[in-house]
């Protein structure tokens, strides 16, 4: 077993998943568990062609972008000092550091978001990353607050991939100032071509709910220096576009103040969370939103982007033997195989 470690933390074993696993399974990918998304895409003529050019790398910042800013405005409009002292005292009361309000808001801002995150720009943008049409799985507007328990960084604030699927692509946008007081989101500007085919090697020991495959920051910092890493640190209307399942990042770590996040996540029908949402989220508007206008979406794009689904990938349980396959082939990446 040793043996086999041994070859999985070698640069010889990079090389064949970068040279000669990878590109085979890419083309596995694109071309047989997601034909249906390639071939959409093939006829995906946008009338606008505008795009944000990630330029192969698996996250980009962005700043001063007129169209973002504008979805930050609105709704930081809505977080009015009475919707965040209830969202903030109702999380007191449950002794949590972060809550999620999609559903809390009013039906024409739910609207707005959904019409920004089915908007040309935006499909181009993740289409043109992922190689094939997207599906928009998740919508999410986060409020956090300073952890009432006064706990050290928890769960999501230490460094992570999330392991649900090949390929993703997430928009955070912040509503709120963002400084290193109120927890910004870090990621690693590095490019990491093997993205879901490698891992850190030494997650935390003991790790509790929540916590495995998650890196401390004393052994990230042994592996990437500081140049390495961004945030989205600057003021309202920064986004940061990452995919979560290639890119290691962690969520802010909140000494005072509020943070308020839209997060909008594209996957493709390979990926665990739409299989999961079914049953973990069976009443839950933010995966469902809109059901009601599943009959009147007659836009073929606009319903694969929705609703699509593939009853044959949850039926064998597709998805997570892929995750399996990923983690078997996983190059382990440590301080000693990973140049700075
Ligand atoms: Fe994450």
């Amino acid at each position: 077993m040793n043996y086999l470690k041994n070859i999985k933390r070698s640069v010889f074993w990079k090389f064949i998943l970068l040279y000669i696993i990878k590109p085979i399974y890419d083309f596995v990918w694109t071309y047989i568990i997601n034909i249906h998304a390639k071939i959409m895409l093939i006829s995906w003529k946008p009338k606008n062609k505008d795009y944000f050019n990630l330029n192969m790398n698996n996250q980009l910042i962005i700043r001063d972008d007129e169209r973002i800013s504008n979805v930050a405005n609105e709704l930081s409009k809505i977080c009015t000092e009475d919707f965040l002292n209830k969202s903030r005292e109702e999380m007191k009361t449950n002794s949590q550091y972060s809550q999620e309000l999609f559903d809390k808001l009013d039906n024409n801002t739910k609207e707005k978001i959904i019409n920004f995150a089915s908007s040309e720009l935006i499909i181009n943008t993740v289409a043109r990353y992922l190689g094939v049409f997207p599906v928009l799985s998740r919508i999410y507007f986060y409020h956090n607050i300073p952890n009432p328990n006064g706990e050290d960084e928890v769960k999501a604030q230490k460094w992570h991939k999330d392991g649900m699927g090949y390929k993703g692509l997430d928009f955070f946008i912040s509503v709120t100032d963002i400084d290193l007081n109120n927890g910004p989101l870090f990621f690693l500007k590095k490019n990491n071509p093997l993205g879901s085919f490698s891992r850190i090697e030494n997650a935390l020991l003991n790790p509790v709910r929540g916590e495995r495959n998650k890196i401390s920051n004393e052994e990230f910092i042994k592996i990437y220096n500081k140049s390495n890493i961004d945030s989205i640190v600057g003021p309202k209307g920064t986004c940061v576009i990452v995919d979560s399942y290639n890119c290691y990042h962690k969520g802010g770590y909140l000494l005072k103040g509020d943070r308020i996040m839209l997060r909008i996540a594209f996957d493709t029908i390979d990926s665990t969370v739409l299989n999961f949402d079914e049953e973990k989220y069976k009443s839950d508007s933010i995966f469902y939103y809109n059901k009601k206008h599943i009959s009147s979406v007659n836009n073929k794009f606009l319903k694969f982007l929705h609703y699509k689904r593939s009853s044959f990938i949850k039926f064998f349980r597709i998805s997570q033997k892929l995750l399996r396959f990923y983690q078997l082939l996983h190059f382990k990446i440590g301080s000693r195989n990973e140049q700075q």
